[in-house]
């Protein structure tokens, strides 16, 4: 599918629902809307094996394509799904042309509780999960799902706030959600650092996860101390950006199965200068996520690397990027071994407290996850 297609199926959405709203039940112009949909989502949806939309802010994105505004076919579709509560809609295969045009109704319509209605080939609701029992894990399985490239930051986010918001008080949860919002709003803004991020999708499925949940770690980390909501902004956009260098990393060396040759590691150890350089080259508004792409595996120690002869104190998101960097590493699931539990992944962690990892921050950080 092509993202004309993709394009269609949301336009002819849009139509189709206006329509339904404007004109009686079975008139002719609804139905001609309505068949012409129904064709376009059924070969999508069976091409694909299901049909994924999702509804942000300022954009869709259908399966893997996002489509960016401002349009207003994109803006009305918005703010319909917005209004109904709906994030995201999936439709399997085989959808029926009659429950689609309930669908559309339903959507067509001002008001309704939706509960009512059964639906055998559509799911929709909400993408958050602050509300939901129980503590997901944060180490979400590069292969257990389809990451959409910036909507899958917000899967990421739901199970993030699960895990650090059981505790606390859901004003905390929401301000989370807030911030990570706005810094992804700020990364589809800024078109270049995007192109970098689906570049390294391409390069390497883990990383852009990874990066995405260590963005979490940060920003609760941050918010924690009490850091000004745009510092605490500016961390989380240098840790989504920390690995940044890896896309100058063979693909064949970041997802080797088991332990690296010396010379292979050597190359891994390029990533933090190489992203440093990249960053450089890029207005990301700060200098800030240069600084923690150079910094993040140099431990408090000044251990690890890049080798670095000062004594330079580090900066803070850098420990903070560090910690969480090493967490969500120890806790994803990886094809050379699986992901391991959340208090083993402490205890190992808290060996390093004060030589791998600054001590105060380390502290905070296991308070926030246990
Ligand atoms: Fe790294
Ligand atoms: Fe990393």
């Amino acid at each position: 599918m092509t993202r004309d297609t993709f394009f269609q199926v949301v336009s002819d959405l849009t139509l189709a629902i206006q329509g339904a709203s404007a004109y009686p039940e079975n008139h002719p112009r609804v139905q001609e809307l309505l068949v012409r949909l129904h064709h376009r989502v059924q070969s999508g949806a069976s091409l694909l094996h299901g049909l994924n939309i999702g509804f942000f802010h300022d954009h869709i994105v259908v399966d893997e394509v996002p489509f960016v505004g401002p349009n207003p076919t994109l803006t009305r579709l918005i703010e319909r799904m917005r209004g109904k509560g709906i994030e995201k809609i999936l439709i399997s295969e085989g959808i029926t042309y009659g429950e689609l045009k309930r669908f559309v109704y339903f959507l067509a319509e001002g008001s309704g509780s939706p509960s009512e209605q059964l639906w055998e080939s559509i799911v929709y609701g909400r993408i958050e999960g602050a509300e939901s029992a129980g503590g997901a894990s944060l180490g979400l399985a590069p292969d257990s799902t389809t990451p959409f490239i910036l909507a899958g930051a917000t899967e990421v986010l739901k199970d993030a706030l699960v895990s650090i918001g059981t505790e606390r008080k859901r004003s905390g949860v929401e301000e989370g959600r807030d911030i990570v919002s706005s810094i992804m709003k700020g990364l589809r803004q800024e078109g270049m650092l995007i192109d970098r991020l689906i570049q390294l999708q391409g390069h390497d499925d883990y990383t852009v996860t990874h990066s995405l949940n260590v963005c979490v770690l940060v920003v609760a980390q941050a918010s924690r101390i009490g850091l000004p909501e745009n510092r605490v902004r500016e961390a989380g956009l240098a840790a989504m950006l920390h690995d940044i260098g890896k896309e100058t990393t063979p693909p064949d060396i970041l997802t080797k199965p088991g332990r690296l040759e010396s010379g292979e590691f050597d190359l891994m150890k390029g990533h933090p200068v190489a992203g440093a350089k990249l960053l450089r080259k890029i207005d990301c508004g700060t200098e800030l996520p240069m600084i923690v792409a150079f910094e993040h595996h140099i431990k408090y120690d000044r251990t690890g690397y890049p080798k670095v002869r000062t004594r330079e104190p580090l900066h803070i998101a850098s420990h903070m990027t560090q910690i969480a960097d090493v967490y969500d590493a120890l806790r994803s699931h990886r094809p050379y071994r699986p992901s391991m539990e959340l208090e083993r992944t402490l205890s190992i962690m808290k060996e390093g407290r004060g030589t791998e990892f600054e001590p105060r921050l380390f502290d905070g950080f296991v308070e926030i996850l246990s």
